[in-house]
């Protein structure tokens, strides 16, 4: 949800600022903006420039503009407040244009405080929440504008990541988060090459620096060329570390793939291996950042799922397999209502917060909410340092590399393996999975690679089964037991890339009701891959055939029965169903990206969406 880069320095600021946006794009795409300390003739004066709609609307309006400065700050929207329009593009600046401020998040007390400024003459011009920010650092500025920010914090209710810069202070960016992602990237130059940059992510800036520092909640930064200093929320002056970011640029490039989306399905073969690398040691799981005693471990008596999206799917994945193997009970909640539903949670429940970002808003909520009823905290998350990995009790990182695509895969699968992994390890802790079962999980967790391999061979093939989908305004994704979980994400995928709406059941469902929707405009995506309910499956799908529906389905290789009652079969090479979800998900995926681009959609930026979501 909106991206933010920043850049002190003697590079070209129309270069850094624009291709960190195009690096940042992905988190949000209503407008961009930047403003710039322009300091031609030494003459001190901000230039803004702002374009509604994608990003290449402002790198036209910006093509011929002489740009020159070294101080300036940029911004990708994600509209909250105020339709995506110039006027409430970022930065906003004050009336006499001498601050000018980005900003992500959501002021949620903004009402009052436009109020309160518009009372004191300040004059509006956006509909937005952030423009009350640049009013009150102009109203309570003491000369110094990281004095003024640490000032004016207090008086937000809500979530920021905040970028400003002032024409009387023409040597400093500074900057504050609460609730949403800011790294500082130490620039590598020496002497009269100083740089320093800011950015929501690094994928905007690995081009410079993979020495990043991480901010806290309420941490305030100045950032000059030579000199990064933090004030923490009493404004005391703190020192912080670097972290070395081990992602490379290719991992923020398309590397030759018509869209990020496809490339980071491609991924998957290696997403999978590398997930599982160094955490498999012979027949046992080892995960280093669980800091939890084996004392601890050994109590667990419930375990709660929480997660939003996709990475909600892999937690009721999470849940068949956890339940399955260690017979301990999983609950699993979408992150927006758990917090809100009074949850039962005890000091001996574990809560495993899924995110790939480890940004999202709903799932941070529900990590406090459950350490505040004392309950023991792991994160499976692909963002590193982010807030979820920060302050979980421990956090298995999933090595999926930076995902750009909106659409979440190559982070599910790597979440699913990691549900795998964390499922080893806690059934050893606990003495629930005998060394032999342990032996033949890891035995099938180590042909994924291969089978995922095999899967994206056959990419053409069903690249031409999208035809299913010719005409379709709905459509029904059925599986069962684990597969529903897989259902339910092949269906979301279908519906945010492509706009066809869909929804997913457990096959045995259909009949009590939504098999009245089964149409020519609504066809069936059936799971139906070896499994203890494979025959059940397949009735369900007798069923739709008998009324006419249209039908392709998953089903594992060597079926031929299934052709018979299945317009369009997809084969899948043959896995224990406990591993089936990983070979069944990304068939459903490479359907749903050449379902969108049939229809010449924007797969990586899907209307209305964006990447990580940092508000409630
Ligand atoms: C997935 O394709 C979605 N775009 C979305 O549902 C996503 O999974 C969800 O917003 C959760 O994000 P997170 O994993 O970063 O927490
Ligand atoms: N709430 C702000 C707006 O609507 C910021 C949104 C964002 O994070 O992009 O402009």
């Amino acid at each position: 949800m909106c991206g933010i880069i920043g850049y002190i320095g003697d590079r070209s600021l129309k270069e850094v600022l624009y291709n960190g946006l195009v690096k940042l794009e992905y988190r949000g795409y209503d407008s961009a903006g930047i403003s710039v300390l322009s300091s031609e003739q030494n003459d001190n004066k901000i230039a803004t420039f702002k374009a509604t709609g994608k990003l290449h609307h402002l790198g036209e309006k910006i093509k011929n503009e002489k740009i020159i400065g070294h101080l300036g700050i940029g911004h990708t929207r994600w509209a909250t407040h105020g339709v995506p329009s110039t006027v409430n593009s970022h930065p906003h600046n004050s009336s006499d244009n001498s601050i000018s401020i980005v900003h992500n998040g959501i002021i949620e007390n903004h009402a009052e405080l436009r109020a309160s400024l518009t009372q004191k003459g300040y004059k509006f011009l956006s509909a937005t929440d952030t423009e009350v920010i640049v009013h009150l650092l102009d109203d309570n500025y003491t000369g110094d504008l990281a004095e003024t920010l640490r000032k004016i914090l207090p008086l937000l209710e809500g979530t920021y990541a905040l970028a400003c810069i002032s024409v009387k202070e023409p040597d400093v960016l500074v900057c504050a988060r609460k609730g949403s992602p800011l790294v500082v990237g130490l620039g590598k130059g020496e002497n009269e090459n100083k740089e320093n940059f800011i950015a929501s992510d690094v994928s905007a800036i690995l081009e410079y620096t993979d020495q990043v520092i991480f901010l806290d909640d309420n941490e305030v930064v100045a950032i000059k060329k030579d000199q990064v200093k933090v004030w923490d929320e009493n404004h005391n002056l703190k020192t912080i570390a670097p972290t070395t970011i081990e992602w490379t640029l290719e991992t923020a490039e398309k590397g030759g793939y018509a869209h990020f989306t496809l490339k980071e399905i491609h991924e998957q073969p290696k997403v999978i291996s590398d997930t599982l690398k160094g955490k498999i040691k012979g027949n046992s799981a080892v995960i280093d950042e669980i800091n939890l005693s084996q004392e601890e471990l050994e109590n667990i008596s419930k375990i709660h799922i929480v997660a939003c999206g996709t990475s909600y799917h892999a937690g009721l994945t999470g849940k068949y397999i956890i339940e399955s193997e260690l017979r301990i009970p999983v609950e699993v909640d979408v992150a927006s209502e758990f917090r809100y539903n009074n949850p039962i949670i005890s000091s001996t429940d574990l809560v495993i917060l899924i995110s790939q970002s480890g940004e999202t808003a709903d799932t941070l909520a529900g990590l406090r909410e459950a350490k505040k009823a004392g309950a023991k905290t792991i994160g499976i998350i692909n963002v590193m340092g982010s807030n979820i990995s920060r302050e979980a009790d421990g956090t298995i990182y999933t090595n999926a590399g930076l995902e750009v695509g909106v659409a979440s895969t190559k982070a599910f699968t790597a979440q699913l393996i990691a549900l795998y992994i964390l499922t080893l390890f806690l059934g050893e802790k606990k003495a629930s999975i005998s060394e032999e079962r342990r032996a033949y999980m890891i035995e099938n967790l180590q042909k994924l690679p291969k089978m995922a391999e095999e899967i994206l061979k056959m990419e053409s093939t069903i690249a031409e089964k999208v035809s299913i989908f010719d005409g379709a305004i709905s459509s029904i994704f059925i599986g069962r037991n684990i597969n529903t979980a897989i259902a339910c994400e092949g269906s979301l995928k279908l519906k945010e890339i492509s706009y066809i709406h869909a929804e997913a059941y457990p096959s045995g469902e259909l009949k009590h009701g939504s098999l009245a929707l089964i149409s020519d405009v609504c066809p069936l995506v059936a799971i139906a891959t070896k499994s203890s309910t494979y025959d059940k499956v397949k009735s369900n799908i007798e069923e739709v055939k008998a009324r006419g529906g249209k039908i392709i389905t998953l089903a594992t290789v060597g079926d031929k029965e299934i052709a018979n009652i299945s317009g369009e079969v997809i084969y899948v090479p043959e896995i224990d169903e406990l591993f089936s979800p990983i070979v069944n998900v990304i068939p459903m995926q490479i359907l749903a990206y050449y379902t969108a681009t049939s229809r010449d959609l924007d797969v990586d930026k899907p209307r209305n969406l964006a990447k990580s979501v940092t508000v409630e």
